[in-house]
């Protein structure tokens, strides 16, 4: 039973790493490692393997940055390759990345199966390029593991038959478990001088966001009111860093007294800080599952989302205009210690990636 498990993108790492080594613990699995390259320094990806305990991947695409056309383009011509030599018996993708859904048209075309982890979410927004990628990965996939209850009752709706579809968790949740008490051992609060709960945890790189002068200048409102309460320490995301070049807010950013500016973290180190943070305000989609299962507040920088489980019961809650006096708000009340207590998901509990093989392993003995 051989398994082609892709990467492409960070939040892919985390997702990956509890699947390969549930397959490679159990016998009759043999698991391989393709990774595309959309994410390909050192801060992006070589410390997601490392701190991940992922082996060096067995085949590396190359692709790197461009438009999300080129990206899939070439992943596609080069992944057919791939899998004319590799000849697989299934291959897994995982989340909403150009990876996911360049690797699955290619190895549905040349008729493998596939495997889709995270099946079954949907923000309803069209316009965000996750949405299509998971739109079209669901559709043609041939196993379907879907995290929360929201993704069941969409992929019925989609008309998906119930034999294709698998409710197992969520193996980000299995890394996070797994990796929690090693990240507590890290001394990145110490190295940037901030005690628990004493502090802000801030991400944006969505397109949206980050991508237009208002949305950065929204943002830096929201980190300059923030900062007159807690400190704020921002891990700067790639695609974030150069467009406040490309804005010329540098310098307001540099400017905010109280702001701890940092590049991509390593999974751990984030990890630290996310467990340790009083509050998170992100645009990721995986951090607001992350701080459901800390059960630390988030704030989310989105009009929409495709995991509703971590607001309907989780600790996150939804910033749907973009407006700093609202986040604000929101802020100021939740830090006076009006969060909401939060509920863990069901099958959120560290074992997603075992049920994973379990129907692997069933469905391929038949
Ligand atoms: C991608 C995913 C998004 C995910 C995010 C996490 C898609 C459609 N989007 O968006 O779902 O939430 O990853 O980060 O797949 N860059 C580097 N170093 C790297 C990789 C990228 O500097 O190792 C730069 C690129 O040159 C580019 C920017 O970061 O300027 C954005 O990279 P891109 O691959 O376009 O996607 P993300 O915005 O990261």
């Amino acid at each position: 039973m051989k398994i082609l498990n892709i990467v492409g993108a960070r939040p892919n790492f985390m997702k990956i790493a509890p699947l390969h080594r549930e397959f490679t613990r159990r016998e009759g699995f043999e698991s391989k490692i393709l990774h595309t390259g959309q994410h390909y320094d050192e801060k992006m990806s070589d410390v997601f393997f490392k701190q991940l305990g992922l082996p060096h991947p067995d085949f590396y695409l190359g692709i790197g940055g461009g438009s999300h056309t080129y990206q899939k383009a070439h992943v596609m011509l080069k992944f057919e390759e791939v899998l004319k030599e590799e000849n697989p018996d299934l291959v897994l993708v995982v989340g909403d990345v150009n990876a996911t859904v360049a690797t699955t048209l290619v190895a549905k075309k040349m008729g493998f199966p596939v495997a889709h982890v995270e099946a079954g979410l949907r923000s309803g927004d069209r316009t965000m390029p996750e949405e299509l990628n998971r739109i079209v990965t669901d559709s043609i996939s041939d196993y379907l593991f879907v995290t929360e209850q929201s993704g069941m009752i969409n992929l019925a709706k989609e008309g998906v038959p119930d034999d294709k579809v698998f409710f197992v968790g969520n193996v980000m949740v299995d890394s996070l478990v797994h990796f929690r008490k090693k990240a507590a051992e890290q001394s990145i609060l110490e190295d940037i001088g901030v005690g628990k709960e004493e502090y802000i945890l801030m991400t944006m790189h969505r397109p949206a966001n980050v991508d237009n002068r208002e949305g950065l200048e929204s943002i830096l409102s929201i980190i300059e009111d923030a900062c007159k309460h807690k400190k704020v320490v921002f891990a700067i995301h790639p695609r974030t860093k150069n467009n406040l070049e490309k804005f010329a807010l540098t310098d307001r950013l540099n400017a905010i007294e109280g702001l701890i500016p940092m590049g991509p973290l390593g999974y751990l180190q984030f990890l630290k800080l996310m467990d340790n943070a009083s509050v998170i305000i992100t645009d990721s989609g995986g951090i607001q599952e992350e701080t459901t299962f800390l059960k630390v507040p988030c704030l989310t920088f989105r009009d929409t989302t495709e995991r509703p489980s971590t607001v309907d019961i989780g600790t996150n809650f939804l910033m749907k205009d973009l407006n700093p006096v609202t986040v604000y708000k929101q802020l100021k009340d939740i830090l006076e210690g009006n969060a909401k207590q939060g509920v863990v998901p069901t099958y959120w509990d560290g074992n997603a990636a075992s049920r994973i093989a379990d129907v692997i392993g069933e469905v391929f003995s038949k």
